[in-house]
């Protein structure tokens, strides 16, 4: 174990994030199973906290009935002996909630007002009390659980550093209430945070009603992690204009009650190798076809800019008619957050435009749209991006977006195009992807038909920088870099596990 040999005390990892790496379901005996996230971060990390005995904190998916006891976790996937990602039941700290004030905290508060005002889209923003009332008791009751973590690796280790590492928009508050608790328990720990949405400008951050609670909130930690620099800068921004705290912009500093927090930039990566297998390794599900294929995934999200994706397509079908019976454009919507209001309205006008541009552009053996409202496997997934010819990622606003990078590490043969918007956090990196503006549809039209139209060798030339730049910057790297960046012993870990 290289952690216990290290000259500092050994540390612990302990994950507080709003879901739990699996969900729990009832099989059809009425038994509770996992069935675990596919998500990168939790490829990453997981293997992390399952190697330093560490623990996960997190809500399970599903909801008490009034009076029910809490469930006892089950140890491994059905039918499956290997635990998610390696982690034991003993591993995991399940966070239930009740369903109504879950609903307040989740719907309302992270959906309804962090999520738009945090992607600068402040008029779908919703602000009330009652919502911010249960975001403030839900982020208590995260910090009580995982001080109760903190707690049982202090008992069974008087010795343990626990590192705490908490996640993204719904918990904002936790890591000052976790540092109130430790400070009083006089328990020594490392706090760190990592929001994966952006972080906006002031101007937009200070709409919010309860923006100093927020910004203190994170100031509990010892180091914030964004994905890029910008949003780094609007943090520190944020600070210093809103709490009129010291801020250091060329080291990326806040000083606030006699502690310097450190704001760095930590832009997060796919688990790139996993991908280009999967690409290897999936069965063609696109039936072979003269057509090329436009793709887009994406939760179905407002911010996405889905309705100006299907508006630039219909605008390159009406001015390159030649396209027509040649192209398909493959859509894949998950849906998300259904309970949202927005994202209802969003479903309807989705579902008229397709409708709209399928009855105007339809022949009698083609159709322009091809549209999946519904979730796929990942199989499934590395083969649409494998033999797409372009890959439209053109949110309005996004945080990273992993689709840009997976595509890219599933480009295995006759690479394949990725056009990008500026306004993802990916477009800060990846220069060889055509970059555009997704609010100028007729630039976006000339960017598809660019895309159809580029040869082979300049296909080439942008995909090899791609692939290289991601396989390098992948999912561990971004694990070892917040690692890095908390000055913990446990980057000898994450390197043994996660090569
Ligand atoms: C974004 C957020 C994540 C969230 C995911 C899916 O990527 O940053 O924290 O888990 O969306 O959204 P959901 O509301 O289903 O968790």
């Amino acid at each position: 174990d290289p952690a216990s040999t290290s000259p500092v005390s050994r540390e612990a990892l302990i994950v507080v994030s709003n879901r739990l790496p699996f969900v729990l379901k009832k099989n059809e005996e009425g038994h509770l199973i996992r069935k675990s996230s596919a998500g990168g971060l939790v490829t990453a990390v997981a293997p992390v906290v399952a190697q330093c005995k560490g623990l996960w904190v997190g809500w399970p998916g599903i909801f008490l009935e009034s009076g029910e006891k809490e469930p006892i976790i089950p140890e491994s996937e059905d039918g499956n002996c290997t635990p998610t990602a390696g982690l034991l039941s003993k591993q995991i700290v399940p966070v239930f909630m009740e369903k109504d004030q879950f609903g307040q905290f989740y719907n309302g508060c992270c959906n309804g007002t962090f999520w738009p005002l945090f992607h600068s889209m402040p008029d779908r923003a919703i602000f009330f009390s009652e919502h911010w009332k249960a975001y403030v008791e839900v982020n208590q009751f995260f910090a009580d659980k995982a001080m109760e973590a903190v707690d049982s690796l202090v008992q069974q280790n008087k010795d343990v550093l626990p590192l705490v590492w908490v996640h993204d928009y719904h918990l904002t508050l936790a890591a000052a209430l976790i540092r109130k608790q430790a400070a009083e328990k006089g328990i020594r720990i490392k706090l760190g945070f990592f929001l994966h949405i952006p972080f906006p400008p002031w101007d937009i951050f200070r709409l919010l009603p309860w923006a100093n609670q927020v910004l203190e909130g994170l100031l509990g930690c010892d180091m914030v992690g964004f994905h890029i620099e910008d949003y780094c800068l609007n943090f520190l921004d944020c600070c210093q204009r809103q709490l009129d705290y010291r801020v250091d912009k060329k080291n990326f500093t806040v000083e606030h009650e006699g502690r310097k927090i450190s704001v760095r930039p930590l832009p997060i990566g796919i688990p790139f190798d996993k991908f280009t297998q999967m690409a290897e390794e999936a069965p063609r599900v696109v039936r072979e076809s003269r057509e090329k294929i436009i793709l887009g995934v994406d939760r179905l999200d407002y911010t996405k800019g889905l309705v100006h994706r299907l508006r630039a397509y219909e605008n390159l079908l009406t001015k390159h008619p030649e396209y027509i019976e040649k192209v398909i454009f493959l859509q894949i919507s998950v849906p998300s957050r259904t309970d949202v209001k927005e994202y209802q309205d969003l479903k309807e006008e989705m579902d008229q435009v397709v409708g709209k541009i399928n009855g105007q552009f339809s022949t009698a053996n083609w159709s322009p749209i091809r549209y999946i409202y519904g979730s796929i496997s990942q199989a499934e997934l590395a083969a649409f991006y494998r033999d797409a010819a372009v890959c439209v990622v053109t949110p309005l606003r996004d945080g990273m977006n992993l689709v840009a990078k997976e595509f890219v590490a599933c480009q295995i043969e006759d690479p394949g195009v990725l056009i990008l918007s500026p306004f993802a956090g990916a477009g800060e990196m990846m220069h060889e992807a055509l970059i555009v503006n997704p609010y100028e549809v007729d630039l976006a039209a000339e960017m598809i038909h660019r895309a159809l139209s580029m040869p082979l060798d300049e296909r080439q030339v942008r995909m090899t920088h791609l692939r290289k730049r991601e396989k390098i910057n992948d999912v561990n790297a971004w694990t070892a870099n917040f690692l890095k960046a908390m000055d913990s012993s446990l980057l000898g870990i994450a390197a043994a596990v996660c090569r």
